[in-house]
């Protein structure tokens, strides 16, 4: 686990720059942390990284937004609004977790029925600092020790 600082959005553009390379299809990221925290702009900036041309737009009022244009799918949802896990299956979300890269807002509700994720970021913002937690699976780890 590494905690970062983000004192400006260019810390975040740089953490997503270093993230983008490391991803492939069937890799699932959770984002994870406080509102406004910084969870949709990681998701541009690394779908900026992916080659993804099309505007990237917070999903949370439509759950999932996907983006075909860039070097693999991918996949953004934000679960704040979920109510049942039931809903989330409707979405087909297995079908989509092998095929692109999944990122996932909120995703408290999603967690029993993941099977598993690659990279879990918590997100930290008290109205002055941002900071987060990078948090791997045992796979992804070498990439972010200190
Ligand atoms: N260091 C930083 N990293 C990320 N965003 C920053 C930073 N500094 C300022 N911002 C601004 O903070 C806002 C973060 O909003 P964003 O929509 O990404 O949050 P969120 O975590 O997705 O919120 P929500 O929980 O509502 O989905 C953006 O407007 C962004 O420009
Ligand atoms: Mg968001």
């Amino acid at each position: 686990m590494k905690h970062i600082k983000l004192a400006s959005e260019q810390d975040t553009i740089d953490l997503a720059a270093y993230i983008a390379p490391l991803l492939k299809p069937g890799h699932v990221v959770l984002l994870d942390g406080d509102l406004g925290s910084g969870k949709t702009f990681f998701t541009k900036q690394v779908g900026y990284f992916l080659g993804v041309q099309e505007q990237i737009d917070s999903p949370s009022f439509v759950l999932l937004k996907e983006y075909h244009c860039g070097r693999y799918p991918l996949y953004h949802l934000d679960l704040y609004r979920l109510k049942s896990e039931g809903e989330l299956l409707d979405l087909g979300i297995f079908d989509m977790l092998e095929s692109g890269i999944t990122f996932i807002e909120w995703p408290a509700l999603a967690e029993n029925l993941l099977p598993y994720y690659t990279l879990k970021l918590v997100f930290h913002f008290d109205g002055k600092q941002r900071s987060v937690e990078v948090i791997p699976d045992g796979e992804h780890e070498t990439y972010f020790t200190e």
